[in-house]
């Protein structure tokens, strides 16, 4: 077990590079099943994500190599179709393999995820979309399980934009039989960001960012090569901790229209955010203003920037009223804020927060990636030392998360916590 100490006070200043999207990589690893042979993807996140998603693979009976910011995977003639237990429950975007499998393979085999610390995680629409598409989907024995000889195309309508089931719908569909449109699709990047991978591939995708996806199935696809896009969570991470610490960054890579909603609060809370070549700068004099924000799918406010933007108002001017719409219990990050010091109310999917002067440090567990990085994001500005306890979720989704903070200037430092109980 390790924990991140962190010494409030520091202004953030200088510059941060940012690397892949988790959110995208993790998909585009597992649409590389779609097609056997060598695909390479680069600017890859070292994360222990992409790790998990590497083991599921080789387990598939992919190899799996990894130089630098380059991971080559090889994909046998025959992949497995079971994605085991252990590694599932350790990740939920382990179920990105679902719809590739019972493409390619006629059958999928993967241990139900379950819900996790930010809500119950349906996949109900996984399952009605992989139906339609004439797959036989049973869940036994804690697994779901999809059979299809070959699927058909279908017109799928989402009862939500989902992120994850807009993804295996559509790595089901590219090798379908016939035409598939998917409506009320997801739009986020890592959903453009796929289909410009598996298009490299040889599939047919129309519709591309909308809310319509068109998808004429074709016979097989092909490997191909794909530079991950930059993460836009992690880049709105490192403008809130700007902001918040009163301080100047340069985030380098980060794309600023992917994140237009988030940067525009952060101009309402007193930010001064430029555009600049290959990056954005944000900058903040003074104390920032309370913002009220309202989570979306994209391209509204995302809800994995919503612990940061809490933390943000927690030390804010006024008194702000945050809106989860996403995940229905992503509140349990508040316990942990309130520990230091931070007036915050829920109520159903409103948190009303009092902005306060100076919070301070606390010991302070991380219960997912987000709710991790807010509360480091907290204690940059808490007076005295935070510790923050089961680190292994920031480095789930953030590389370098402590060097990159140190490098800025914040006082930070990684530790092996001793065995006492916390
Ligand atoms: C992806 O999760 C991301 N994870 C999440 O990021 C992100 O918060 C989320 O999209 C929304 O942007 C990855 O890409 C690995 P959804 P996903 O399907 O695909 C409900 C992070 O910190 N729903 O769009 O699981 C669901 O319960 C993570 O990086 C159903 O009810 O999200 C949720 O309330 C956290 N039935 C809502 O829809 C379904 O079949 C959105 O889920 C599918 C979803």
């Amino acid at each position: 077990m390790e924990r991140f100490v962190v010494a409030g006070g520091a202004r953030l200043a200088g510059e941060v590079r940012v690397t892949g999207a988790k959110n995208s990589v993790l998909k585009l690893m597992a649409a590389a099943l779609l097609a056997e042979g060598t695909s390479r993807l680069t600017a890859v996140p070292d994360i222990l994500d992409v790790a998990i998603m590497a083991e599921l693979l080789s387990r598939l009976g992919c190899t799996v190599v990894r130089a630098g910011d380059t991971v080559q995977i090889t994909v046998p003639e025959r992949p497995g179709h079971e994605a085991d237990y252990d590694l599932v429950r350790r990740m939920r975007a382990s179920i990105a393999v679902l719809g590739p499998l019972v493409a390619r393979c006629g059958e999928a085999k993967v241990a139900l995820p379950g819900g996790d610390a930010i809500g119950s995680r349906g996949l109900d629409m996984h399952v009605a979309g992989l139906t339609r598409l004439g797959a036989t989907v049973t869940s036994e024995h804690g697994y779901l399980i999809a059979r299809a000889p070959r699927l058909t195309g279908a017109s799928v309508w989402l009862d939500f934009p989902s992120v994850g089931a807009t993804e295996n719908l559509l790595m089901a569909a590219v090798l379908a039989k016939g035409t598939t449109t998917i409506d009320n699709a997801a739009r986020e990047p890592d959903i453009v960001d796929l289909c410009q991978f598996l298009q490299s591939m040889g599939a047919r995708i129309g519709g591309v960012g909308t809310s319509t996806l068109e998808i004429d199935g074709v016979e097989g696809l092909h490997p191909a090569e794909h530079r991950t896009l930059p993460d836009r969570i992690v880049a709105g991470t490192w403008a809130v901790a700007a902001v918040l610490t009163r301080g100047e960054v340069f985030v380098r890579g980060g794309r600023a229209e992917h994140l237009e909603v988030a940067l525009d609060k952060l101009v309402q809370a007193g930010a001064v955010v430029t555009p600049g070549v290959d990056g954005f700068g944000v900058r903040m004099e003074g104390r920032p203003r309370a913002v009220d924000v309202v989570t979306l799918p994209y391209p509204g406010f995302p809800t994995d920037l919503q612990p940061m933007v809490l933390s943000l108002n927690a030390v804010a001017e006024g008194t702000a009223m945050v809106t989860e719409n996403v995940f229905e219990a992503r509140w349990m990050f508040v316990n942990e804020l309130t520990r230091l010091g931070a007036d915050v109310r829920t109520d159903g999917h409103h948190a009303v927060v009092r902005g306060r002067e100076r919070l301070s440090g606390a010991p302070v567990r991380a219960h997912d990636i987000r709710a991790g990085a807010a509360l480091v994001l907290a204690g940059l500005v808490a007076e005295g030392t935070t510790e923050v306890h089961d680190v292994a979720h920031i480095d789930r989704g953030y590389e370098g998360f402590v060097d990159k903070l140190v490098a800025l200037g914040a006082d930070v430092r990684r530790e092996v916590v001793p065995d006492e109980p916390f």
